[in-house]
């Protein structure tokens, strides 16, 4: 395992601690959220724990399923008690970019469904200023127009290969350094078209970053 496997899973594993039985977890997606997917089913299979979950993408139900976590389907609830998912970025206020893994509009849906909504990601992933490249879905019908709203709000759009699991566009958007998360994050919620992008400005209650050494844990004090 890598390093940043390692700190990945330990981040995870400190994670999965706050879950208790009866709970209703929201499962997310990407390499960091596969270990807390993989802890679970064993906490499952040892302990006993008694949970029943929601996944944000198809990889996730699958992964899910594999462990023996009861698995729902999301589109039958209105809330989740606890939300478990990684992030690209984290800048110190807890706003992320997340969707390197295509799945951020149901990662945002499920996140803001959930009671409090706890991010998992190792030591590489905290930065400054938010500056990766910033994921978008969008209507394959709408893609030129959203590539041009983007263009215009001082983004280089490139188009990833495949579908997303709704069977739409990806974009990932080059705006180079976010000064201002929030303004961005409105005027992308105001193209008609663009579905949904990557930017999670208030659902992170809580952040874990694991490294080889072992966890931190922040909690955030004030939502925005
Ligand atoms: C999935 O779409 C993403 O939002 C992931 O949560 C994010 O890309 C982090 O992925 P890793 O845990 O694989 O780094």
């Amino acid at each position: 395992m890598t390093t940043g496997d390692i700190s990945k899973r330990k981040a995870a594993e400190a994670a999965i601690a706050e879950v208790t039985n009866g709970m209703l977890v929201g499962l997310g997606t990407g390499s960091t959220a596969a270990f807390a997917i993989s802890g679970l089913g064993r906490r499952i299979a040892e302990e006993g724990l008694r949970i029943k979950a929601a996944g944000t993408s198809l990889a996730t139900e699958t992964a899910a399923r594999a462990v023996g976590i009861p698995f729902l389907a999301f589109d039958d609830l209105a809330s989740v008690d606890l939300c478990i998912d990684g992030a690209d970025e984290i800048d110190p206020l807890f706003r992320a970019i997340k969707g390197g893994g295509g799945a951020m509009l149901r990662e945002k849906v499920v996140a803001s469904a959930a009671t409090r909504m706890i991010c998992i990601v190792d030591a590489s992933k905290p930065v400054e200023t938010l500056a990766r490249p910033l994921p978008i879905e969008v209507l394959p019908f709408a893609r030129s127009y959203v590539a041009g709203a983007v263009r215009s709000l001082g983004g280089e759009p490139i188009v990833r290969p495949g579908p997303s699991d709704q069977d739409n566009l990806l974009m990932d958007c080059d705006f180079g350094p976010i000064a201002d998360p929030a303004c961005l994050a409105r005027a992308l919620d105001a193209v008609p078209g663009l579905l949904g992008h990557g930017l999670f400005l208030s659902e992170i209650d809580a952040l874990y970053i694991g490294d080889r050494s072992g966890v931190e844990r922040r909690e955030r004090h004030q939502k925005p």
